[in-house]
């Protein structure tokens, strides 16, 4: 091998140092800045936990007021900003429209585009998590085909997105606390994840100096493919075909046993936690509670009961009790994102949403870092070893 250690897809590889977030997969533990999942997930809000990734430390409650008004102080978006999304093809697919315009944010808040200033890098890393809400659910409104709601900055984090999601200026909106709590906690499950390829996009755009509202814009994309953000949208897809087919849930957990046929359950199996995800174990209470507390009479009913069904069969079936095939937590968050009434083409954004602080950290805690350098992977070149030009009338 040379020189170099192969390496394809970095199973062995580690690219940085960090102290953000602990992973051990064979434990199924997940810790941020040294503070189980489980705990966060029970005491703290979403902002709290932007905080923690961001500062390292739990905030005291003025810390904390004072972090809430620097957010809020960065909710609205440039009106230019408004009229440049207007100019997106309707049909357009959110994750588009954001990849697009999180990426000319740098044209339109040039002033904290200075990566060696760390007061700029700092405001960036607060327009990115405030302005995230505002354009997630701008790039909905627009694909539908509604007005723009603005922010309202009385309002939490989360209610402000879900009224700038939902709201119409014909009535007022009433927020419900159970889909509010239960989108927090989505929210903080999937804030840092550490060195995920999205988060490692944003790393390698980064080392090259290039400004963070282009280094988080690049992370969007890298979360856009479906082997990575596109999970619980996968998983709802996957409920829906069962839904409109109409044959026994156990139809579909037989298809996943069988070796000649390539089906898979989406929503099972996870590639680091490999005895439980420990996000899963979470969500998975919000998940119950929140759709027993529905009714029977919510248009999504025959969906949850096949997503029930299919949890039951996998937890007590051999072929997954073997490979340690439980839900995982997007098999939970696609639920509740349903319930909530989130339409599956924002599932991606809202996960883009959650993640945006992991990145803005990752990138902070590496340009804070003297010894970080650009990001520069060598190849094992398999090509031609060396041959001779051939000139155009004498080529076969
Ligand atoms: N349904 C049926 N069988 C499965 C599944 C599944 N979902 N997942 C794995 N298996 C089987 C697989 O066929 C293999 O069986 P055998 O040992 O007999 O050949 C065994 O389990 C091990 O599978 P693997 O493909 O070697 O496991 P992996 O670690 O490479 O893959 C995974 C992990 C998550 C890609 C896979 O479990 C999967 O495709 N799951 C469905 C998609 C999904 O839910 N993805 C979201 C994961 S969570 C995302 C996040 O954390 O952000």
């Amino acid at each position: 091998l040379g020189y170099f250690t192969y390496d394809p897809g970095f199973l062995s590889t580690a690219s940085c140092q960090s102290a953000i977030t602990y992973i051990d997969g064979n434990e199924g533990i997940l810790r941020y800045r040294g503070y189980p999942i489980e705990q966060l997930a029970e005491h703290s809000s979403y902002l709290e936990v932007c905080y923690l990734l961001l500062y390292g430390e739990l905030p005291s409650a003025t810390e904390l007021g004072e972090f809430g008004n620097h957010i809020t102080r960065h909710t609205m978006l440039h009106e230019a900003m408004r009229r440049f999304m207007s100019a997106f093809r309707h049909d357009a697919h959110p994750m588009a429209t954001m990849v697009g315009v999180v990426g000319a944010l740098s044209a339109f808040y040039s002033d904290s585009t200075d990566v060696h200033n760390a007061r700029q890098r700092e405001i960036s890393a607060h327009r990115l998590i405030a302005k995230m809400p505002t354009i997630a659910a701008w790039s909905y409104k627009h694909s539908i085909g509604e007005p723009f709601v603005y922010p309202d900055n009385k309002l939490g984090f989360t209610e402000n997105f879900l009224r700038m999601m939902f709201a119409v200026p014909t009535e007022p909106f009433v927020p419900d606390a159970r889909f509010v709590r239960a989108l927090d906690l989505i929210l903080i499950l999937h804030a840092d994840h550490e060195q995920n390829a999205s988060t490692s996009t944003v790393r390698l755009t980064g080392s090259s100096e290039a400004n963070p509202f282009a280094a988080i814009s690049a992370g969007i994309a890298s979360l856009w493919g479906p082997a990575h953000g596109g999970a619980n949208e996968a998983v709802i897809s996957m409920l829906d075909e069962i839904v409109a087919e109409g044959r026994p849930v156990q139809h579909y957990v037989d298809r996943a046993k069988d070796k000649e046929d390539r089906y898979r359950l989406m929503g099972f199996g996870h590639r680091v936690y490999k005895n439980y995800d420990p996000r899963a174990r979470i969500i998975r209470k919000v998940c119950h509670d929140l759709l027993s507390g529905l009714g029977e009479d919510n248009p999504n009913q025959e969906l949850f009961d096949i997503a029930m069904e299919l949890e039951r069969i996998a937890l007590q079936d051999d072929y997954f009790k073997e490979r340690n095939l439980y839900p995982n937590v997007d098999f939970y968050s696609g639920i509740i994102l349903r319930a909530i009434g989130i339409p599956l083409n924002m599932f991606t954004v809202i996960f883009s949403m959650a993640r945006t602080v992991g990145w803005v950290a990752h990138w902070m805690e590496m340009m804070a870092d003297p010894k970080s350098r650009i990001g520069r992977p060598r190849q094992l070149y398999t090509g031609y070893v060396a041959r001779d030009y051939v000139p155009l009338e004498t080529r076969a």
